[in-house]
């Protein structure tokens, strides 16, 4: 029996998966698959912006044949998008062939939903928001030599375009000593970097231990290995956390942390609960401290009311922050917030429009940063070979993607590269 899972969306998404994966192999399913030769097909949804939908949205109508034709196959369908109000119902009536539907608190629960939906003829729905942090599922990791590790789960910030506080509900850390157990276990088993993650790591908490606490303890677990974490909230991000990066020269100095917008009004408007100026000067205290750091960010543009100016304050903001590199999305309104109801929507010409003149700065910003590594020696996670381009490829600390060529396998080895080239955020170099 084989299985087959679809990831839509963040990396909390790509870890969960790796959980459904360790589930359905603990309930028979051996191997995955490509989708046809698939006996199970697993989407792991999401729902941050419309076009996240609309895909898993077409993908999951076009199996539609493929159910008809192979008896005994299964669909589930879980994540954020099963979890929003209203579109579990929505789904299984427009696609009456999905078999199972769970929610994003209800993953390790997978198991006991196939073995019902073979007794019971009707659609398997569990949607039920669970208060604990631990459900025993344990991940089929597929990410060597990295390792994610999940420290909270849900948000309570509700900015107000988001919608992960209702798909997600209210924030859980899960206990340090549980975390610190699982980081020295991958390490023994040889995984070479641990990324902690959260929606806000930042607002992290057991008992006395803060996240700063909590990335000392991580960062001092014994072994070879790098440390990253995301995502930070900007209005949570300390010196104490600063601190504890600049102690440790495992932790790379990439820090992710999303501005949103370059103007104060929208940010308030959004709830983000920062000005542009105490953005700037969490972005200064970072530098001041560790002078090589580099941040990337998430930027959104044409949020309701949003003028040129106030656009124009944005792509300012990605040279002042002086970003590596951003993620930029279009402002996609979800049913449920706050900033879908509001009244001034900006058109969407208006939208694409400042979209690519932002994405035009960011890359401007990347290409200039990428290219003063010409030259340079990196230290290089190599975690893939790519089969087109022959080269092996992993990340240096500071997050720019490395190629290279090899006569052996390198992966899982830190190597020494000589940079030759740089394209975008990548950089491609000789071993050393
Ligand atoms: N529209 C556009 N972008 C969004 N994001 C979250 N919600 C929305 C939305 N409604 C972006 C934010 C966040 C990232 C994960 O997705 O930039 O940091
Ligand atoms: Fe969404 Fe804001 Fe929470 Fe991030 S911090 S998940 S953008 S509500």
């Amino acid at each position: 029996m084989n299985y087959h899972i679809v990831t839509y969306g963040c990396q909390m998404n790509v870890h969960e998966s790796e959980k459904i994966a360790g589930l359905l192999r603990g309930a028979g399913y051996e191997s995955e698959s490509t989708i046809e030769d698939a006996d199970i097909i697993v989407f792991n949804t999401c729902c941050i912006r419309e076009n996240a939908e609309n895909h898993a949205f077409g993908n999951i109508g076009a199996l539609k044949k493929m159910k008809r034709q192979k008896r005994g196959l299964l669909i589930a369908v879980g994540g954020c998008m099963a979890q929003e109000a209203g579109k579990a119902e929505l789904l299984v009536k427009k696609f009456p062939f999905i078999d199972i539907v769970f929610g994003t608190h209800n993953v390790a629960e997978l198991p006991s939903l196939i073995a019902r939906k073979q007794r019971e003829k009707k659609v398997v729905s569990l949607l039920e928001d669970r208060a604990e942090t631990e459900d025993g599922a344990q991940p089929y990791r597929t990410s060597y030599p990295n390792a994610w590790v999940n420290i909270t789960y849900g948000c309570n910030n509700f900015c107000t375009y988001c919608i992960v506080p209702y798909v997600r509900g209210r924030e859980k850390s899960r206990s340090a000593s549980i975390i610190l157990e699982e980081v020295r276990a991958l390490v023994a088993a040889g995984y070479k970097e641990i990324t902690l993650l959260g929606q806000n790591v930042n607002s992290y908490r057991d008992g006395e231990i803060d996240f700063p606490a909590l990335l000392d303890m991580v960062a001092s677990v014994e072994g070879k290995f790098r440390v990253r974490f995301m995502t930070s909230h900007p209005k949570d991000f300390s010196a104490s956390l600063v601190a504890v990066m600049k102690k440790h020269e495992r932790i790379c100095n990439l820090l992710h942390l999303p501005a949103q917008s370059g103007s104060s009004r929208i940010l308030s408007l959004m709830n983000r609960r920062y000005t542009r100026e105490e953005y700037l000067e969490k972005v200064a205290l970072l530098k001041k401290e560790i002078p090589e750091a580099e941040l990337t960010t998430d930027l959104i543009v044409a949020f309701p009311t949003e003028t040129e100016e106030e656009f124009e304050e944005t792509l300012s903001l990605v040279e002042e922050a002086d970003f590596s590199s951003a993620f930029t999305f279009i402002y996609s309104p979800r049913k449920g917030t706050k900033a879908a109801e509001m009244e001034e929507q900006i058109a969407p010409e208006v939208a694409k429009e400042r979209i690519t003149r932002l994405i035009d700065r960011v890359n401007e910003n990347t290409r200039r940063k990428s290219e003063r590594y010409v030259g340079e020696r990196i230290e290089i996670l190599c975690e893939d070979y790519d089969r087109k381009k022959g080269l092996y490829l992993g990340r240096e600390p500071l997050g720019r993607m490395g190629y290279f060529a090899a006569d052996r396998d390198c992966i899982g080895e830190f190597v020494q590269i000589r940079v030759t080239r740089a394209n975008g955020i990548s950089l491609y170099g000789e071993l050393v």
